[in-house]
């Protein structure tokens, strides 16, 4: 996961707030899910997500996924868009959860736009948003 300047969390906090979610733990963020959009075509990026080490494999991750989509549909959502390096199982594996809690599927749009700096290559993947009566148990 890419690590960005404060500055860029807090300008996406100030833009995209209710897409903007930290995970709290006596009193310490211990993890963090950000989005943008939607943009005119109702699709929006999950962005970024992040759990500390020490309380990964917890379901926090599963949690503050569903409640970031959530967001993005009570923003006018109808589409997630996501990257994901090759590499990363557990975040595909995580993402394909999502699409599954949405009744639907991870699919892949394509590579992303080769880029000037040195960031690892990703896919950009994307699943529909379905109306909320038809998620699953992530209520999502
Ligand atoms: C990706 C990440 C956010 C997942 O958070 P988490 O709290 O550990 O995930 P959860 O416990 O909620 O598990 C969510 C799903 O991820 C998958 N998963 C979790 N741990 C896994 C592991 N060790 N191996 C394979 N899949 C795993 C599972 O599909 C799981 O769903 P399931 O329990 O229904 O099978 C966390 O691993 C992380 O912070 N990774 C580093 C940052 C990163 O790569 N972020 C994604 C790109 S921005």
């Amino acid at each position: 996961m890419d690590r960005h300047t404060s500055y860029t969390y807090w300008a996406n906090c100030l833009v995209f707030g209710p897409l903007f979610l930290v995970l709290e733990s006596v009193g310490r963020v211990q993890g963090f899910a950000m989005g943008m959009g939607p943009n005119a075509a109702g699709e929006a990026l999950f962005w970024q997500i992040g759990i500390a080490g020490s309380h990964r494999g917890q379901g926090h991750g599963k949690s503050l996924a569903a409640a970031l989509i959530r967001g993005i549909r009570q923003q006018g959502g109808r589409r997630v868009l996501v990257t994901i390096a090759e590499d990363n199982l557990v975040s595909r594996r995580l993402f394909e959860g999502c699409a599954f809690a949405c009744n639907t599927r991870l699919v892949a749009v394509g590579p992303i736009p080769c880029m000037a700096d040195d960031i690892q290559a990703e896919t950009l993947y994307g699943f529909d948003l379905p109306p909320e009566a038809k998620c699953s148990e992530w209520r999502v």
